[in-house]
């Protein structure tokens, strides 16, 4: 495209304010500006700002339901056998695990992919390290490989392969591992104008975790689960410490109900506590924010005077690699939302500002909104204690601290179970375990290696 192509283009969307700039750039620059104005999709873009300007989604009449739920009670007699189907098709190789880690970690601030951030109560291993061994764990339990395939954002994607390269894939072979960039999508302001993050580029970011069943499509990595004979994709974020990655148990459950797309849940601490709740919308199985939840709702109670919508998402999901083919198949389908955010900007002096306000709409799309496609979802109630602890903020909830606690914590039961005598294990101790996943996995892999246990210590790490 010529530059005269481009400004009408631009002024056909209302948006040549971004060539502000140009006899200001050098001949590159120019150039590196007019390949991303060619990256948008405009007519996406006037949809995208059409949702700014309506205010009437948030109104919209939105009737709940419960969704089919299998709860811990529920599971306690089916489990054995469901465990067994799920381990038969990991013996089967049946099984891939799909790692999103394209977001940029905001909330954190830490400076570079948040999978290298490091995490492990003593040898401080990084998320993408825990992870990592974990599957070179389960691959070698199951004597199957187990393709890993990790997407990235366009900004943390070289970072993160550089990553796993210095570190040779942490064991793993590197042709089993296969990492994809999600597609970006551009901000607008308050006006509906695209914003100028420097005077040759236009601020853009991720399009959300939803872009990742696109992504898997675009990059080739369904068309390599095809060619592995891989039928179920384990879907998981970065930022969990706790995921039980390919959990047999809900495969097994996600298989025996022929599933396109299950979901784990726990159940929530109390009724304001801020998580997505898996229910029926409008008839459909989806995920309703904490903030679009009513009042009435969220404080709702069943027939047994329990919490009516306990089902706390915690973004863990098993996919059927043909679900991915059907939904790409019928096109890129998902919802976009909009999230109000303070967007650095040029300003039209030229100087860059980093607006305390929120002044501009970031759009992206949720993964969770596949489920009203499927024909049959289950949702498995996990222990939260178990299964999830997420690291989103610098301090306080959901950060470095409360991971850590919960890592030792999840250790300390199983050496407990193990007969381990110990102390007291409340917050505050200075105990610090570490059992590495290459020796057990599970409480029922370490009991199996009782034998093999050190003599328990304040710091120890288990190998
Ligand atoms: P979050 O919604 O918690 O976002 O992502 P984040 O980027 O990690 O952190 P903040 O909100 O900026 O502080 C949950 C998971 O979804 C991935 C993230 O990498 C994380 O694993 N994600 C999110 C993507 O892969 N792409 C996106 O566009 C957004």
């Amino acid at each position: 495209m010529d530059v005269k192509m481009c400004f009408d283009l631009l002024k056909k969307h209302g948006q040549e304010h971004v060539l502000k700039f140009w006899d200001e750039l050098s001949e590159q620059q120019q150039e590196v500006l007019i390949k991303q104005i060619e990256s948008i999709d405009f007519s996406l873009l006037d949809k995208l700002i059409g949702l700014t300007k309506n205010d009437s989604h948030t109104d919209d009449p939105v009737s709940l339901d419960l969704a089919e739920t299998l709860s811990l009670s529920e599971r306690k007699s089916r489990d054995a056998e469901m465990i067994e189907l799920g381990e038969g098709l990991l013996k089967k190789g049946k099984v891939g695990a799909f790692l999103v880690a394209g977001g940029q970690g905001s909330r954190l601030g830490f400076d570079g992919p948040k999978g290298v951030y490091p995490i492990t109560p003593v040898k401080k291993k990084s998320l993408f390290q825990l992870h990592a061994e974990k599957i070179l764990a389960m691959s070698i339990k199951y004597k199957k490989v187990i393709p890993w395939y990790i997407m990235t954002s366009i900004e943390n994607h070289d970072d993160t392969v550089a990553f796993f390269e210095k570190n040779n894939f942490f064991g793993l072979n590197k042709n089993d591992v296969m990492f994809f960039s999600q597609d970006m999508l551009p901000a607008v302001d308050k006006n509906g104008k695209l914003i100028l993050a420097e005077k040759d580029k236009i601020f853009m970011s991720p399009n959300g975790h939803g872009g990742s069943l696109k992504a898997l499509w675009d990059s080739g990595a369904h068309a390599d689960l095809v060619k592995r004979k891989i039928e179920y994709l384990f879907y998981f974020q970065v930022d969990n410490v706790l995921v039980n990655i390919c959990d047999p148990a809900f495969l097994g459950y996600h298989r025996h109900y022929k599933a396109q797309m299950s979901s784990k849940v726990v159940r929530k601490a109390f009724p304001g506590e801020k998580m997505g709740i898996i229910c029926k919308i409008n008839g459909k199985t989806g995920v309703v924010e904490y903030s679009d939840l009513s009042e009435e709702d969220m404080y709702a109670k069943d027939e047994n005077g329990e919490l009516k919508y306990w089902a706390g998402s915690i973004a863990i999901h098993f996919i059927d690699t043909k679900f991915i083919e059907t939904e790409n198949k019928r096109g890129f389908q998902l919802p976009y939302h909009l999230a109000e955010k303070s967007i650095p900007f040029v300003d039209p002096a030229g100087r860059k500002v980093n607006p305390k306000e929120k002044n501009g709409y970031k759009f992206e799309t949720f993964v969770f909104d596949a489920l009203a496609h499927c024909k049959i979802s289950v949702s498995l109630e996990v222990s939260r204690e178990n299964e999830f602890s997420a690291l989103k903020n610098k301090e306080g909830v959901d950060s470095e601290e409360t991971a850590i606690r919960d890592l030792n914590n999840l250790y300390l039961r199983w050496l407990h179970k193990a007969g381990m005598v110990l102390s007291d294990t409340s917050a505050g101790n200075d105990i610090n375990i570490e059992i590495s996943p290459l020796f057990a996995l599970t409480e029922e892999d370490l009991l199996k290696r009782k034998d093999a246990l050190p003599t328990f210590s304040k710091k120890m790490y288990i190998e």
